[in-house]
């Protein structure tokens, strides 16, 4: 028993974690498909210096049972921590988790963080989860309530070209849309980090008021680097306006571990530019180029808030349907 902070260094010790991890996540969720260990090694190595991470590790009989990794942001929202936390099904109920759990209260209270976030995926129709219990008893009230859908693929082209035919009689003439795989160019990466910084201010989540995001071309090509060696695929449609800025985005990834999953990342349009169905206008075409360049791919994944009539209204539309819940706790540390 016991926990400590794992070498990321140690192959052999981060291979254990990773399949502790993968075997939590995928229990009761059999279309859930792992990272590789590869992709996983690359992210957990990974120093974002904007959002700094540390991995914590619960040990049982020498094997590693359980994982929390821990998410500091430096840049903004420097209030809060986020963590997220597993235990390989056979070693629950060991206690494994309420330390650590702890650790992570422990360790946000060091960092002078006042809030802890942490969410995760339960049954739509499973109010009292054992899941819900653990965070509860444990003084973490409900925040928020995001609802995933997945989308089975291929969508019909018939119905793709349907909906961008309704969406431009909106928008036609006043902005164009570009579509770039593994990060946009140059000249476009200083609006879309404008607009993605905003997308957490703007998207509903619950009680938790959250400042900008501070994202910068250069923390973008970082990340796109980090990305590539993972061989993910990042399919970004912009909508740029006259002037040459960006407006609206969407983004898809592809994590190669997972062969057949594609996630929906945000989809953002600039409070100026909505209700002309850019959303929608961004999202068909994002979804046009994932078919024609990755027949391969099953499912595209995406978790909306409850409250998001808008968003939700465009995932229905393109034929999203519900699978499970990501519920939001926090925790006020002061
Ligand atoms: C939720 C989760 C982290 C709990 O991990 P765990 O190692 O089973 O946690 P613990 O053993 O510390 O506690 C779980 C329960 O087992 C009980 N328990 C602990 N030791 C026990 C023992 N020896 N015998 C029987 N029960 C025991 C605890 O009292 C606790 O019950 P409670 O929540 O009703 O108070 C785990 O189920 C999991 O990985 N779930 C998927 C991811 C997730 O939902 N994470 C939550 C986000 S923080």
């Amino acid at each position: 028993m016991g926990t400590l902070q794992l070498d990321v260094t140690d192959d052999a010790r981060t291979r254990q974690a990773h399949q502790a991890l993968a075997a939590s996540r995928v229990f009761g969720r059999p279309w859930y498909e792992p990272p590789s260990f590869e992709e996983t090694a690359i992210d957990w190595r990974y120093e974002d210096k904007a959002e700094p991470k540390e991995i914590w590790v619960a040990e049982d009989g020498g094997q590693i049972a359980g994982v929390a990794t821990l998410y500091l942001p430096m840049e903004d929202n420097t209030w809060l921590a986020w963590f997220d936390l597993h235990v390989h099904p056979d070693h629950r109920r060991r206690g494994h988790g309420s330390e650590l759990m702890e650790r992570m209260a422990e360790r946000a209270a060091k960092a002078r963080r006042t809030s802890l976030i942490t969410e995760f995926k339960v049954p739509v129709d499973a109010p009292g989860h054992e899941y819900r219990r653990f965070v509860e008893r444990r003084g973490y009230a409900l925040n928020n309530t995001e609802v995933i859908r997945h989308l089975e693929l291929p969508v019909a082209d018939a119905h793709l070209d349907r909906l961008d035919a309704e969406s431009r009689l909106r928008w036609s003439g006043d902005y164009r849309l570009e579509t770039h795989v593994n990060g946009v160019p140059a000249p476009l990466q200083q609006s879309l980090c404008d607009v993605m910084n905003q997308l957490i201010v703007d998207a509903p989540t619950g009680d938790i008021e959250f400042e900008p995001e501070s994202m910068t071309p250069e923390r973008y090509a970082e990340q796109i680097d980090v990305e590539r060696r993972m061989s993910r695929e990042r399919i970004t449609t912009v909508a740029i306006d006259d002037t040459g800025d960006v407006v609206a985005y969407t983004d898809l990834v592809m994590p190669s571990g997972m062969p057949t999953t594609v996630f929906q990342w945000g989809t953002y349009v600039h409070r100026e530019h909505r209700g002309k169905r850019l959303g929608m206008a961004v999202k068909v075409e994002n979804l046009r180029h994932l078919q024609a360049t990755h027949p391969e791919r099953r499912r595209v994944a995406t978790g909306n808030d409850g409250t998001n009539s808008w968003m939700v209204s465009i995932n229905e539309a393109l034929g999203f349907r519900v699978v499970e819940l990501c519920p939001a706790y926090q925790r006020k540390l002061s």
